[in-house]
């Protein structure tokens, strides 16, 4: 069986799609690490640019290198008017094109699920950073505290198969302070942010995870339209819309950060 893809190959997409939850958790992620300014950053994976805008508007950074393999979403972040000054290269977390001791900043934004070796990921990001600098993560706590997770769960109750990203496994605070520390960071800490989500009703909601766009676009516009009334009946019981009709709920996502 073909394998789903787990990445966005269009950056507009996941702009509309993804790019109101990466910036809200984005900026919850900043507040927690609390970086000084006019540093050096890479951020690895760094999609279509969404979270190193973020950096850019809140961190006043002195130079961003944002880093990502899908030349969809390079091309995308390239042309953001809100990363202006920002530099981007097509580059995989497991091999930066990066020179050693190179950055002050080092991060990993909703990526670290994504990468098939996250212990090369880890020396990748401990690899480039000058000696006192921060490498850092984060990731939505898999499979329950993700903003698609609701979804999930309506798959799992109809008999849908729900495939996690490679390294979904890595996905809890234990673990990646495990992955930081066997890097060789130093003074490693992780917590959980919560990040509260919302929709303007289970019709938006649907539009947003079932998209063409979307990293489980295909797999949607495949399933038969009876499996799809199915889902979308059972996701009409789980998500309980307010008085106003929005949806709203709290996501969870882990967080991990030490010092080169
Ligand atoms: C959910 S997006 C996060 C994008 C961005 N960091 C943000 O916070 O909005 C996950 C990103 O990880 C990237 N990715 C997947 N595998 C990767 C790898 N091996 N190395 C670097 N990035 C990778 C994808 O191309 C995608 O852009």
């Amino acid at each position: 069986m073909e394998r789903p893809t787990y990445v966005f190959s269009d950056g507009a997409a996941y702009e509309r799609l993804m790019g109101r939850w990466s910036r809200r958790a984005g900026a919850e992620f900043l507040e927690w690490l609390g970086p000084a300014r006019d540093l050096d950053w890479i951020d690895v994976g760094c999609g279509n640019g969404a979270f190193t805008a973020e950096v850019m508007r809140r961190s006043s950074p002195r130079t961003v290198l944002g880093v990502d393999p899908s030349d969809g979403q390079i091309a995308y972040a390239k042309s953001r008017d809100d990363a202006v000054g920002a530099r981007f290269e097509i580059g995989d977390a497991m091999d930066l094109p990066a020179r050693a001791a190179a950055f002050d900043v080092a991060t990993m934004a909703l990526v670290l699920a994504f990468v098939p070796d996250p212990q090369k990921g880890a020396a990748e990001l401990a690899r480039v950073l000058r000696p006192g600098g921060i490498a850092a993560a984060y990731m939505w706590a898999l499979p329950g505290g993700a903003p698609i997770a609701p979804l999930w769960q309506a798959m799992a109750e109809i008999g849908v198969p729900v495939a996690l990203p490679p390294s979904a496994h890595w996905i809890e605070p234990e673990r990646m302070s495990a992955l930081w520390t066997g890097a060789g960071l130093r003074r490693v800490e992780a917590t959980t942010l919560r990040i509260d989500v919302e929709f303007e009703g289970v019709a938006d909601y649907w539009e947003i995870v079932t998209a063409p766009g979307g990293p489980r676009g295909k797999e949607f516009a495949e399933m038969a339209p009876d499996a799809k009334g199915r889902l979308r009946a059972r996701l009409d019981e789980i998500l309980v819309p307010g008085a106003d009709g929005s949806v709203r709920f709290r996501c969870r996502a882990h967080a991990v950060k030490g010092v080169a």
